[in-house]
């Protein structure tokens, strides 16, 4: 355990303003109401903000629809919109530092990594979509020689976007971001528990001279201001990162408009090491795939499977990369594992690791010492003698807690792989080239890493299968939830 107790010190993180951001202005809710975000590793207040109600969802929505409606934003050429997104990208990285402090201590996340990839990612999402405003095209499609028939790539509309913790800023522009490219406007509802780098992101999005009403931030709760943006009636498409409870939740409230909707949901991914795999190599990115970013990452690998013929050895490389991963101070650069968001998030946690004891699991390395100091802190988790229909094995925790399963052979590993109704990531570890493409085909999730885990790019779609969610984002995949398209049939 690092030195926890010289925590953080907020005095010298600049903060934001800390008001709704609709159409162009600054506002208090129109309630008067606030609410705290938290610093987790200290579990003290940082700021309040203001709570987001129905009435200013409806003004930012209504705001978000003369924007579009009134030409502003979509009315753009293609490559004026591409500038605005660069534009914002350059600013993101022009106050890179200040971003990275200030996700740091809103979310708990060590600062190596808000500078190394928070930051720098969301910068990227502005300038991959940048690219692809004036690339997105329709195409004339020859059926009849007395018509000219073609199609027309149209923007949706007003887009709500609805962000979760453990990603903040790096969320909200990647959805911000290919919406804007294709002419959308944007009302963006962040987490409660992580509102400062949008409301950050809103000052930088109009110094970057997007036009009002085109991009609104509504601090807010999820269950009120999040479920007024899902039902409000201008809002035409909803992308949401999250629990799959509140998108079952989502789903509900969008089916009297009926609305377009993207969601990415989490999941239990299976990690499997096979007998043949570089078992260092495999033992590293185990740890790296469940203990990265606390293991509050919807496509951790928090299943582990591995040949029961090696788990001797690969279980004591795995023990000894676990060493490298302790949680500390969240501001000290050499810091690699942060505190857990906050202390709802913090208990769900602790009590999973009961959990799996009650289950019968072993408890190779426990976490639970980290948990004694200030602040939300649970150290690098791990259980050994986990069985596939366990909770520990089923259901989504979102810490730092790995579950290690033993298996005999490819098929059962698969079958118990599949047994989940998430889909959203796989890995397999192995040097044999046909046993990888088998099980990167048999694998029922949206994204499946070979000999890596955790490997992204904006220019790679990511998603899920089943209950992980539906739509992608990252490439050209992302357009077909941000456009709509139009046929033409033009009489010759
Ligand atoms: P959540 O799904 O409640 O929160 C995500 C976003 O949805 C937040 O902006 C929240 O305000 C909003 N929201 C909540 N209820 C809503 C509703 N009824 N209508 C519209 N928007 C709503 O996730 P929460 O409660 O913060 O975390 C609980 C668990 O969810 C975690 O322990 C983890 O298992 C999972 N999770 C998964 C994420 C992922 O990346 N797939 C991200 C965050 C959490
Ligand atoms: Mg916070």
């Amino acid at each position: 355990m690092q030195n926890v107790k010289k925590l953080v010190n907020q005095s010298t993180v600049k903060l934001p303003k800390t008001q709704l951001f609709i159409d162009g202005k600054w506002r208090a809710a129109q309630s008067g109401k606030t609410f705290e975000t938290n610093n987790p590793a200290t579990g003290e207040m940082i700021t309040k903000i203001a709570e987001a109600g129905e009435a200013d969802i409806d003004l930012a929505a209504r705001a978000a629809r003369r924007a579009f409606e009134g030409g502003a934003w979509p009315g753009t050429r293609a490559s004026e919109r591409k500038a605005y997104l660069h534009k914002i990208a350059e600013l993101i990285r022009t106050h890179q530092e200040e971003l990275a402090q200030l996700e740091m201590l809103d979310a708990g996340k060590p600062i190596a990594n808000t500078r190394a990839i928070d930051i720098p990612a969301s910068a990227g999402a502005f300038d991959y979509y940048a690219e692809w405003a004036d690339k997105i095209t329709g195409e004339t499609v020859p059926v009849d020689p007395n018509y000219f028939s073609y199609t027309l790539r149209e923007p949706l509309g007003v887009i709500g976007a609805i962000t979760p913790w453990n990603f903040p800023l790096c969320m909200a522009s990647q959805k911000i971001a290919p919406a804007l490219a294709m002419g959308n406007t944007v009302v963006l509802k962040p987490a409660e528990q992580t509102p400062l780098t949008a409301l950050r992101l809103a000052e930088l999005i109009a110094k970057a001279g997007v036009p009002e009403g085109v991009v609104n931030v509504l601090p807010g709760i999820g269950e009120c201001a999040g479920a007024a943006l899902v039902r409000h009636p201008e809002v035409d498409g909803i992308s949401f990162t999250g629990e799959y409870r509140t998108g079952q939740e989502i789903m509900k409230n969008a089916a009297a408009t009926l609305k377009r909707l993207h969601f990415e949901l989490g999941g239990k991914s299976p990690n499997i090491i096979f007998a043949d795999a570089d078992l260092e190599a495999a033992a590293e990115f185990a740890c790296d795939g469940i203990f990265f970013n606390q293991g509050e990452v919807c496509c951790s690998g928090s299943r582990l499977f591995v040949d029961e013929k090696i788990k001797k050895p690969f279980t004591e490389a795995l023990l000894e990369k676990a060493k490298s991963w302790q949680p500390g101070n969240p501001a000290n650069p050499k810091t690699g594992m942060g505190a857990i968001v906050s202390e709802d998030q913090f208990k769900k946690v602790m009590s999973y690791i009961d959990i799996g004891k009650k289950e019968g699991a072993k408890l190779l390395l426990d976490g639970r010492a980290a948990a004694k100091s200030k602040g939300y802190f649970i150290g690098p988790t791990i259980f050994d003698g986990v069985k596939n229909n366990m909770r520990l094995a089923q259901e989504e925790i979102f810490g730092p807690v790995l579950a290690q399963i033993a298996f005999k052979n490819f098929d059962a590993v698969i079958r118990e792989a599949n047994h989940t109704f998430y889909g959203l990531a796989a890995a397999v570890w192995t040097r044999d080239v046909q046993k990888a493409h088998r099980a990167a085909r048999a694998l029922k999730a949206g994204v499946v890493w070979v000999n890596c885990y955790g490997e992204f790019d904006h220019a790679m779609p990511f998603g899920g299968y089943k209950m992980s969610g539906f739509g992608r984002e990252g490439g050209r995949y992302a357009f077909d939830f941000y456009t709509q398209v139009k046929s033409v049939w033009m009489k010759l």
